[in-house]
């Protein structure tokens, strides 16, 4: 007898469509975006062409202010600063300086940028594993807060501040379980293998370098609020400790980022309004676990620490969309519709994880049915979304993908495609383009051709 086995199939399990068939029959119509910020979609695309992103001023400065009064209106003195990686375009990290974030960076490339933007060293954090010595000393001799990944760094470091003859505050990284998140041990030192407090007698032992600050990233898109209150209880013990036996006093925790944004992750089977935990529920449990567990320290006259946040994703994710068009349209062989767009992942980086919102700028009629939307490119794994209801679309439509704010513009890829431009809705309504689109020139501008091989081609006839 012979026994044919069934081929193994990874079990999933996913929400039903909205727009498919249910009790009520089929809505038609649906949601469309026909405006952002009061500018229509059809002007903005006439004017600066598709694929296109924009940004809104004014919900980017409503996202900080909300963020700032959460926590200050718990807790103070509180410092946001900006998370350069998340988006370091100078018309956002210049709106985010000018309600009071400070930039945080991690390479020479962010440093010099946030320089260039005319942020003064003294209100840069320089994190990050990667520091070499001409960026170390710049920052030592400007005055920079220097967030120690490794030992090397801190030798390095300690060696630099004696030549140079500068007393130096740092901060050191220190990475943790907190049984919420997964432990990202491959930044800054260990406290459970005592790497972090080893690190912390080396300062505390040189003539230059002052430990003044402990800085923690525990990961990012955190869901649950208990994994920041474990956060703060480890920095404060250990921040007790050093206080004791390396030297220390510290003068600012600095709990990075990680707060969720309202996009939705791949995977994540409730609606994200269900389960991002809202800024005040973020600052309530960060807040109120910092004031207990420096109360004491307080009575003993000791300075009020200052509390460092470097939320990034829900700080400017929402902030920003990216329109695309339809170019094509193809029925796929098991029946699905899907189109093919002007915009894919060289735009679109955090479509890998997220289901992005896809909507409509006018009201599409006809019956909604499962679709993908694939990107421009000749790969594969470009696809924009695997699985979204829409009704029929035409060449020439455009969609608004949303939100798109966060890590998009910074791990974008000049791919097949030239990059689009990004546009600014000012609150006074006023559009100004903040990054031109890229042309042939642009790219070129980075090679040259060696001699002998400008021309001459040798194609058969
Ligand atoms: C050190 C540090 N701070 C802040 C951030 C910003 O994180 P998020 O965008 O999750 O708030 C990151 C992101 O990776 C980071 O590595």
């Amino acid at each position: 007898m012979t026994h044919t086995l069934k081929t193994w199939q990874k079990p999933s399990i996913t929400p039903h469509q909205l727009g498919t068939l249910n009790k009520f029959g089929r809505p038609v119509g649906g949601d469309y975006v026909e405006k952002i910020d009061g500018v229509a979609v059809d002007d903005l695309l006439r004017d600066y062409g598709s694929p296109l992103f924009v940004l809104s001023e004014k919900r980017l400065r409503d996202n900080i202010r909300q963020l700032k009064r959460a926590f200050e209106s718990r807790y103070q003195p509180v410092i946001h600063a900006w998370s350069y990686k998340t988006n370091y375009l100078n018309a956002v990290c210049a709106t985010l300086h000018q309600e009071g974030s400070w930039a945080e960076v991690v390479s020479a490339f962010e440093y010099e940028k946030a320089r260039a933007l005319g942020v003064p060293a003294s209100r840069i954090l320089f994190n990050g594993p990667h520091k070499k010595r001409a960026i170390l000393e710049r920052c030592v001799k400007e005055g920079a807060r220097i967030h120690i990944d490794n030992l090397d760094e801190l030798y390095l470091l300690d060696a630099i501040a004696r030549e140079l003859d500068i007393f130096t505050s740092v901060t050191i990284r220190l990475n943790f379980e907190t049984g919420y998140t997964e432990a990202w041990s491959r930044f800054g030192f260990n406290l459970e293998s005592g790497a972090a407090f080893d690190a912390a007698i080396r300062i505390g032992n040189s003539s230059h370098l002052k430990l003044r600050g402990l800085h923690s990233h525990v990961g990012t898109f955190i869901l649950d609020t208990r994994a920041y209150q474990v956060e703060v209880e480890k920095l404060c013990d250990f921040m007790e400790l050093i206080e004791q036996q390396a030297h220390a006093l510290i003068d600012s925790l600095d709990i990075g980022g990680g707060f969720a944004s309202q996009n939705a992750v791949q995977g994540l089977y409730l609606p994200t309004e269900q389960v991002v935990p809202t800024m005040s529920q973020y600052a309530d449990a960060i807040c109120s676990t910092l004031i207990t567990k420096t109360a004491q320290r307080e009575a003993q006259g000791k300075p009020r620490l200052t509390l460092i946040l470097e939320s990034g994703r829900a700080v400017v994710d929402d902030a920003e969309v990216l329109i695309s068009s339809v170019v094509g349209s193809k029925r796929l062989p098991d029946g699905r519709a899907s189109y093919i767009m002007d915009a894919g992942v060289n735009l679109l980086f955090t479509a890998f994880w997220y289901n992005h919102k896809v909507k409509p700028t006018r009201s599409l009629q006809g019956i909604a049915e499962e679709t993908v939307l694939y990107g421009p490119l000749c790969m594969n794994i470009d696809i924009v979304r695997q699985s979204i209801s829409l009704p029929p679309l035409s060449v020439g439509d455009s969609l608004v993908i949303s939100p798109v704010g966060a890590y998009n513009n910074t791990q974008w890829l000049q791919f097949i495609e030239y990059r689009p431009a990004i546009v600014m809705v000012h609150e006074n309504g006023e559009v100004s383009v903040i990054r031109r689109a890229e042309n042939l020139a642009d790219i070129n501008s980075f090679e040259s051709l060696p001699d002998h091989l400008n021309g001459q081609f040798n194609f058969s006839e």
